[in-house]
């Protein structure tokens, strides 16, 4: 950030403001699993908030948050675009629909043994 308060020429104080409103920048590294965890109204309606209890449960940790050993991020986001497939959560670049709580912990358990390939 001090170096790009420098390169434009604007104080850090908007540098750190921009990073700290826009959710795309962080301030930690993200897992190697970065599960979005969807809270839109259809996956809401159809189980997510269990599918998001479960996740969390399995994992350890809050959205927001990723694993101490760097493996797995949980992110909380408004809708995934596949509502139809509610409840839904997407690992890096795949979604997985239609999700139920023992469906969600065989994907959990995939991610931790690194069985599961995108
Ligand atoms: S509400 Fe979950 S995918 Fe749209």
């Amino acid at each position: 950030m001090e170096r790009i308060a420098e390169y434009v020429d604007v104080p850090l104080s908007r540098v750190y403001g921009v990073a700290t409103f826009y959710s795309q920048f962080r301030f930690y590294p993200l897992g190697t699993y970065v599960i979005k965890i969807c809270h839109g109204t259809a996956c809401h309606v159809n189980g997510g908030v269990n599918i998001a209890q479960v996740i969390k449960e399995d994992v350890g940790i809050e959205e927001g948050e990723t694993t101490s050993d760097g493996l797995i991020s949980l992110e909380r986001v408004a809708c995934l675009g596949c509502c139809s497939l509610a409840p839904v959560i997407m690992i890096n670049d795949t979604a997985y629909g239609n999700l139920t709580p023992a469906k969600v912990r065989r994907l959990i358990h995939k991610v931790k043994t690194g069985e599961l390939h995108d």
